[in-house]
């Protein structure tokens, strides 16, 4: 009988707090020792020499198999998820839509159908409330208890947004039963002023998508739900912050001493409005919200993320065939929303992040898993190199260079934004509760691999 199921050998291992040379010694999927020399008694040794090994990643906002602007996103939790792990992300947090009428629990379980026996890596879901009444306050509690412990809050999108007193009562009674509520913050009205004023003038490309949501429409959202928070006194999120105009928001809380915290996405440290005024209808590849911003606020963005005012790096994963984007062919406002980019997260940050010297080898995992982890309710289960955790973990090459391209992805779409983009560093093996699911590149694992994950509340950093 071998002491270890496995044991990876040799590498650097890199915590949200110290780098160190050992071995790591895994067990019935959890680490079980960590330690230089560890006797070589496993059924399989992974030699990590010259490598990293992190934590795996986590994705806190994925949309798998989303309903949106008339069609679906095009990776559902099988194809989403192997890119994920190919990627070096082991686990995401997808959001459940409410829709009209139903209650959340038919949301959870709709999106546990997508989820359950597809997914190859580990999974949360929030839950994203889009129809308020009694009913559904009182369910915010039960839900929590089973470990949906996060909520998101459309406060624009047709048919999808809330007003801001269900804001308001969503953030009480999340905060009171012990879990987080999260906003995508921009103005509906004013989108819909600048979004009429453009069609009726005949300014119908992709680039009026961006024109018609200025930073301060997204400033102005995220200033008012933090306000919001202040006065009932409630943490808050806000998920992908695109620019000075609502992160700046998010440091002045901060500094002042309230709980509010958020993500960026590496769409907004690294690509521009300029991207809109690609050739043809190249513009629409970038079409989400908030969308593209001018450069000028990269500077603030990756210094946000460096100095914790912002505390993770998520995707907001929602791809679109180039022919779904087309429904907006005549008419920017009639192109889905959303953009891939779950496998290239990891391997973005480390090139743009580490190497770029914008942050340390900390501040990487930080950002890219423990943050993340602590945030939603999975730490220290997830997000860690510790003794007892969860044994996921990506061996990650930092002598792997690659040039961007979409055929070496294995995300169910037929762009990337990253296009071109030359990385120095790569996830080379993913390993999920002790089992390899990528080696070398190539995907092993199986369908039906990933588990749900039952979160507890907050922990604020
Ligand atoms: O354009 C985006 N971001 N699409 C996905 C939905 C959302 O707003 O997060
Ligand atoms: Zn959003
Ligand atoms: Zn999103």
């Amino acid at each position: 009988m071998k002491k270890f199921d496995m044991i990876i050998k040799g590498g650097t291992i890199v915590t949200d707090t110290e780098t160190f040379k050992g071995d790591v010694g895994i067990k019935d999927g959890k680490i079980s020792r960590i330690e230089v020399g560890l006797k070589e008694d496993a059924k399989r040794i992974i030699d990590a020499q010259g490598k990293y090994v992190i934590p795996g990643g986590i994705d806190p906002h994925t949309h798998m198999d989303m309903p949106f602007g008339g069609t679906y996103a095009s990776d559902d939790f099988h194809t989403g998820t192997v890119a994920a792990a190919c990627g070096g992300t082991t686990t995401i947090v997808d959001f459940a839509i409410q829709s009209k009428g139903k209650s959340l629990k038919e949301a959870s379980e709709t999106w546990r159908k997508k989820a359950d026996g597809n997914a190859v890596i580990d999974y949360g879901i929030h839950l994203a409330l889009t129809d308020m009444n009694e009913d559904v306050l009182k369910e915010i509690p039960l839900r929590i208890k089973e470990g949906y412990s996060s909520f998101k809050l459309f406060m624009t999108y047709d048919g999808l947004r809330v007003t801001d007193d269900v804001l308001m009562n969503t953030l009480i009674v999340v905060n009171e039963n012990g879990g987080l509520t999260g906003v995508h913050a921009e103005n509906y009205y004013a989108i819909k002023y600048f979004t009429n004023k453009f069609k009726e003038e005949g300014k119908v490309e992709p680039k009026y998508h961006a024109l018609s949501r200025p930073d301060l429409v997204e400033g102005e959202a995220a200033g008012r739900a933090i306000k919001l928070a202040k006065l009932v006194n409630t943490p808050l999120y806000i998920v992908h912050n695109s620019c000075e105009a609502s992160t700046s928001e998010i440091k002045r809380a901060r500094e002042e001493g309230y709980p509010i915290v958020g993500e960026t996405c590496p769409q907004y440290l690294l690509l521009s409005y300029d991207n809109y005024e690609e050739p043809g209808f190249n513009g629409a590849k970038y079409v989400m919200s908030p969308p593209l911003r001018d450069k000028k606020n990269w500077s603030y963005m990756w210094k946000a993320l460096a100095d914790n005012t912002l505390q993770l790096v998520a995707t907001d994963h929602c791809p679109f065939f180039m022919k779904q984007k087309e429904m907006g062919k005549e008419f920017f406002g009639k192109i889905p929303n959303g953009a891939p980019g779950i496998e290239l997260r990891m391997a973005l940050m480390y090139t743009y992040g580490v190497v770029e010297e914008q942050f340390d080898l900390q501040r990487f995992v930080q950002v890219t898993s423990t943050n993340a982890a602590k945030i939603f309710g999975m730490y220290p289960k997830k997000g860690t190199i510790a003794v007892g955790s969860d044994a996921d973990l990506v061996i990650f090459d930092p002598n792997i260079e690659k040039e961007v391209s979409v055929e070496m992805l294995h995300e169910n779409v037929d762009y990337t934004p990253f296009e071109g983009f030359k990385l120095k560093g790569y996830p080379e093996t993913t390993i999920l509760r002790g089992k390899v699911i990528v080696e070398k590149g190539q995907f092993v694992g199986e369908k039906g691999d990933g588990e749900f994950i039952k979160r507890e509340g907050p922990t604020f950093i």
